[in-house]
């Protein structure tokens, strides 16, 4: 029996599809009271007034928290916790106003439409100052980021001048990528309750273990005091990878009027309270001789961010190590604006960087009168560009060519506009996908019951991609119980730590642990019966027993068995109880981990009216072992649906007047639906790298989004001989 890489059925699935399935905003609380956050209207400025006398006189009013009640935090709020558990929140410590959409109050009352009623009742006036709104302005600002994630802001490789010189061909482009936001089907949502100095947090989170210690800390109260629970996410997406304004609000509330308060944000202030894409502006120089050597690389990246912190989009990290070019530059820099603060979304900085880099590899391809896919070969990166270090495993050409394959790319004519059906232009376009392979402590409890099931825990979570199934597969397989009788718990941050479901490293962290808590309890149950007069399995070799189906087996004589809860009772019904932490040892220092895959589109462009359309996507992964192969083809089929929107559709648009986004509610903020999406084809090479972790998975939940981009951009070019460099590629840009 392996049951690691079946198709099994999301073990939460019945639960999900019943509406049993419990989620932030859902939980009861007696005597609950309704907490809804009011924002600013203006982008910047102080607040001169908030007049909460009618609103307080409202009925089954509570609470009207401003600045001018609310508790006075330590550090005014602003602890020193590094991101991504903790960023500058806004929590009604003084009058000022940094972006609009800012939370400056909450109110509380019995219901929610109550509380609701009331905060349009509160009356603000502000003085305003000239706020940061404009990109190219704000570019007189551009500063290098202090520090980013995926290593330093610049990096210079051998002689990019002289490089660029060398080649026979060279691109210049600028590709600019538009603020986005996330929007998962379930908006952020938070339940706070005190018992004594104790606080409860029912709140949907990427991690649980970051919230306690981002919210303990802002609070100034201990660790212990504060317990987070999240057992269902509905979608994160690196939104609910940080902790924001309103769940310490939502505590502070909860605290001061002495109630449990429920806190959701509604579908409008989901745009500029909790992260989002930034805007970018990234600029490529690239040259290549005429056998497509590319000679010289230059990324430079500028992005926005918040007047309230930096936060950086690592576009440029992807240029470092997709191609073996010896002469490379990349720059980030940032442009405060008077927005939100930009966060995490799906493959932060990969997304845009594909786009950028993928596309002008293509342009560079149609220079050189090459094939795209040659071209990518040419330049193909046996070892780490940056660091020279072997990859801890890589299949990438594999993935070139069997997508090239399925996809029938040999078919493909080179001239542009070469394609047609009546009055449909069709284009071909290709990429390369990328995402680094990280992993972090995790740690977890095997138990197997006096029942003979099994309870596997870790204080991970499930947003919404698979670890509840995937955890029960792993660690049913250790057990050698059936999947049916094991079951896995999460989301609450009293369980073993593991890190935040975030860079795609939740099954190749915890998955580790679990399987070594599994095994390590499955060795127990062997040794108990084979210590026990009384099983068939008393006194044999310890080699000669195992664990099939919940039953304890000799393997020479298969007739003497004997099942997990027999042994248990006659030894006292304890449960057997094992703990394991797992981690990674030298390997980073070995090896550079990545995952790839090479994405192949078919692009239909209506030649009057421009409409795109994107019937057929054929993609190849070479992401380590699938742990289930379902939920794994859908994750990364997700991850592609979303990349057509990013390309064709997706953006939060900003009035640079006022600093609100226009299209702030899902109505007008344009996702693909089933409609819009034709047949996409995953493979997964399913190549386990075990250089890696001990199970040889690397994690899928964010490769998917990465270069379909590209491969979308790069079809429209090929239907109508348009290249458009700014994103979403909207029917009036290729008319
Ligand atoms: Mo992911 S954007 O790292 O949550």
């Amino acid at each position: 029996m392996n049951m690691i890489g079946q198709p099994l059925d999301r073990t939460d699935g019945v639960l999900k599809v019943t509406g049993q399935a419990q989620y932030g905003g859902e939980f009861p609380a007696g005597k609950l009271a309704h907490g809804v956050l009011v924002t600013s209207t203006i982008a910047r400025g102080n607040i001169a007034s908030i007049d909460t006398s009618i609103a307080e006189n409202l009925p089954g009013v509570i609470l009207v928290m401003t600045y001018r009640n609310a508790p006075r935090l330590p550090n005014n709020g602003r602890p020193k916790v590094t991101p991504p558990a903790l960023r500058r929140l806004s929590l009604l410590q003084d009058d000022e106003v940094h972006y609009n959409n800012e939370p400056i109050a909450v109110v509380v009352a019995e219901t929610f439409e109550q509380a609701t009623h009331a905060a349009d009742a509160l009356r603000v006036s502000y003085r305003q100052a000239a706020p940061a709104l404009d990109f190219q302005a704000a570019k007189a600002n551009a500063h290098p980021p202090p520090s980013m994630f995926g290593g330093p802001p610049d990096t210079k490789r051998g002689n990019v001048e002289s490089g660029l010189r060398e080649g026979s061909v060279r691109i210049d482009a600028v590709y600019t990528t538009p603020m986005e936001t996330h929007n998962p089907m379930e908006p952020h949502a938070v339940l706070a309750l005190w018992d004594g100095p104790r606080l409860t947090l029912y709140d949907t989170t990427q991690g649980v273990a970051n919230s306690q210690q981002a919210v303990a800390t802002t609070l100034g109260i201990a660790r212990e005091d504060v317990h987070v629970i999240s057992p269902f996410v509905g979608g994160g997406f690196g939104c609910k990878g940080s902790v924001w304004s309103h769940v310490v609000l939502c505590a502070m509330a909860s605290r001061q009027t002495g109630r449990p308060v429920r806190l959701a944000l509604t579908r409008p202030q989901m745009f500029g309270p909790v992260g989002g894409r930034p805007y970018t502006e990234q600029h490529i120089s690239v040259a290549a001789r005429s056998d497509g050597t590319i000679t010289g690389l230059r990324h430079d990246t500028f992005a926005n961010t918040s007047v309230l912190e930096d936060w950086t989009e690592t576009s440029g990290v992807v240029t470092r190590m997709l191609y073996a070019t010896p002469n490379l530059d990349t720059t980030h820099r940032l442009v405060p604006m008077n927005v939100g603060i930009p966060t995490f979304m799906r493959a932060p900085g990969e997304t845009t960087g594909t786009y950028a880099l993928e596309s002008a590899l293509d342009e560079l391809a149609y220079a050189l009168k090459m094939d795209p896919v040659e071209l990518r070969l040419k330049n193909y990166a046996e070892v780490s560009p940056e660091e020279g270090k072997p990859w801890s495993s890589k299949h990438l050409r594999e993935c070139y060519r069997v997508g090239a394959e399925r996809f029938g790319w040999s078919k493909r004519p080179q001239a542009v506009r070469s394609l047609r059906d009546g009055d449909t232009l069709i284009g071909m376009g290709m990429a390369t996908a990328t995402y680094p392979a990280h992993r972090s402590e995790a740690s977890a409890i095997a138990r197997i019951m006096p029942d003979g099931t099994a309870v596997v825990v870790s204080g991970t979570q499930d947003i919404g991609t698979g670890t509840y199934t995937i955890m029960t597969q792993v660690a049913a397989d250790a057990l050698g119980f059936p999947v049916d009788r094991v079951s896995f718990g999460l989301g609450d941050s009293s369980l073993p730590r593991a890190p935040i479901s975030g860079g795609s490293q939740s099954a190749a962290s915890v998955s580790p642990a679990v399987h070594e808590a599994a095994s390590a309890a499955r060795a127990q149950l062997i040794a108990l019966a084979r210590a026990d007069e009384a099983s068939p399995l008393h006194g044999l070799a310890v080699e000669d027993v195992t664990v099939v189906d919940g039953w304890v087996v000799s393997r020479s004589q298969p007739t003497k068995r004997d099942p997990a809860a027999a042994i248990i009772a006659r030894a006292g019904s304890r449960p057997i109880e094992a703990t394991a932490t797992a981690k990674s040892g030298d390997e980073s220092k070995r090896f550079e981990s990545h995952s790839f895959g090479a994405v192949f589109t078919e692009v239909h462009v209506d030649a009057a009216l421009g409409v795109i359309r994107v019937p057929r996507v054929v993609a190849v992964y070479d992401v380590g072992r699938l742990l289930n192969e379902k939920t794994g083809k859908s994750q990364l089929m997700g991850g592609l649906v979303w990349g057509i929107g990013a390309a064709l559709e997706e953006e939060s648009s900003l009035d640079t007047r006022y600093g609100r986004f226009v299209n702030g509610n899902l109505a007008e903020y344009h996702v693909p639906v089933n409609g819009d999406i034709g047949t996409i084809d995953v493979t997964v090479l399913d190549v386990p790298d075990t250089n890696f972790n001990p199970l040889g998975a690397r994690g899928i939940g964010e490769i998917g989004i990465t270069g379909i981009v590209a491969a979308v951009a790069n079809g429209v070019y090929h239907a109508t001989g348009v290249r458009v460099r700014d994103l979403p590629i909207t029917l009036d840009k290729v008319m």
